[in-house]
């Protein structure tokens, strides 16, 4: 059964992720070869859970046909939440029919896919939904291990930065600490500082518990640093995963002069407002500082300038396969019984599938997120590139004996000290 409104809206939330524009793209193209008017709606939900209508343009093939290899998004976004504003959900249903529209593909991450997915529920097949997933977090579980659009330019891009600044810590002989987007989940980080060779890359995973310590992030920054010293080298880059700043406790984060702790409409913490690599680069000068010496680091924060890129052909083809791919799902007459209402839409190896939406979320209703499994073959060789305190360095006696001579500490003081460090 397809609804009684027959045009195709398209909207953006959450942050930007390039490959967005290749994305509404191939739906404008596709829904118009299939004879279907296509409503693009600026900013997210934001106009539409106040009623408005006037923030949204009829868009045709010729609007869109170069835009697949343009960053940013055509239709802008935002993170305005339906379920969050009152009678959110209710007005933003009635605004989308007002508009005739009764097909609706959301590009986003899992915030805008929670949204997605309540429209679709409030709307019982008046309004189908198909959400195209996207954040440079990687942090959607989409089945088959697949990225979500947009983390591989970011990568891409990301690494090509980081190595720039490796040649900049080499020629200077001084430290970067770099902290990288990807608010849950440490893939950006981790993608980055593997790529680009990184001296160490700290994500929030590899720590196991929900809180900790900001002595205990420096712990492994500084033993790092030591180390790579004790080896001969005084330059060095690590790699901080922004999602770390979300294990700090609050509190601790709140007695920093300049922090100020805020939250999006969704209640995540603005990791954006926390200038963790800043606060990172105090720590661990601080403890160089008490030993009598001065440690040459620059920080340097990382996300908006990739969010944006250009996408890379990885992250095009990918757009405009699922762009497509979305309209052929939403016009489909004869959908799955748990897919009726829309769903998730994504490809699992080269096979173009769909996802209800219960299976993007716990029991308890809250998103699933895909996190870096830090107990895989994979995380390991990862570790095995870096330069940090690694138990062996403790069991091995020159080289404790080298350590702890650098920081003018006993072998068994050493040990005791940083031995937490050593066996994330
Ligand atoms: O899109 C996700 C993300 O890139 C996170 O990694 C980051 O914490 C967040 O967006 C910040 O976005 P903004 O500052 O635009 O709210």
């Amino acid at each position: 059964m397809s609804p009684d409104n027959r045009r195709l809206g398209i909207l953006v939330g959450g942050g930007p992720a390039p490959g967005i524009n290749g994305a509404i793209s191939a739906c404008v193209i596709e829904a118009v070869k299939s004879g279907i008017e296509v409503v693009g709606i600026f900013d997210g939900y934001a106009h539409l859970v106040k009623g408005e209508t006037e923030h949204t343009r009829l868009l045709g093939i010729d609007d869109v046909y170069r835009i697949h290899s343009q960053g940013g998004s055509i239709l802008r976004t935002s993170r305005t939440n339906p379920t969050k504003e009152p009678d959110g959900v209710k007005t933003a249903l009635a605004t989308l029919k007002e508009l005739g529209i009764g097909y609706l593909v959301s590009i986003g991450g899992d915030d805008t896919a929670s949204s997605a997915s309540a429209l679709a529920e409030a709307s019982d097949g008046e309004i189908r939904v198909a959400h195209i997933p996207k954040t440079i977090d990687n942090d959607l579980p989409l089945p088959g291990d697949m990225p979500t659009f947009g983390f591989e330019t970011a990568r891409h891009v990301g690494t090509e930065l980081v190595l720039n600044l490796m040649e900049d810590a080499r020629a200077t002989s001084r430290w970067y600490i770099v902290t990288v987007m990807g608010r849950n989940a440490g893939h950006l980080a981790l993608g980055i500082g593997i790529s680009s060779g990184a001296t160490v890359t700290v994500i929030p995973e590899e720590f196991r518990r929900s809180q900790v310590d900001l002595a205990d992030i420096t712990d492994v920054l500084e033993s790092a640093i030591i180390k790579r010293r004790v080896n001969g080298q005084r330059d060095g880059i690590a790699v901080i995963a922004e999602g770390v700043a979300e294990l700090v406790p609050p509190e601790q984060l709140a007695e920093i002069p300049g922090v100020e702790i805020d939250h999006d409409p969704f209640g995540h913490i603005r990791l954006g407002e926390i200038p963790l690599a800043t606060i990172l680069k105090r720590q661990v000068q601080q403890r160089f500082a008490e030993r009598g010496e001065s440690f040459n680091v620059i920080e340097a924060t990382m996300g908006y300038e990739f969010r944006s890129a250009s996408p890379i052909p990885f992250d095009i083809e990918y757009t405009r396969t699922l762009g497509h791919w979305a309209v052929t799902f939403l016009l489909d007459e004869s959908p799955a019984e748990n897919l009726k209402n829309g769903g998730l839409v994504c490809m699992l190896q080269r096979t173009l599938t769909a996802l209800p939406f219960e299976d993007l979320r716990n029991a308890d209703g809250t998103p699933k997120v895909r996190i870096v499994d830090v107990d895989s073959q994979l995380y390991r060789v990862a570790r095995e590139y870096m330069i940090r305190l690694e138990s062996k360095d403790l069991e091995d006696e020159e080289m404790l004996a080298k350590l702890a001579e650098a920081t003018g500490m006993t072998p068994a003081a050493y040990a005791a000290r940083y031995g937490a460090a050593a066996m994330l």
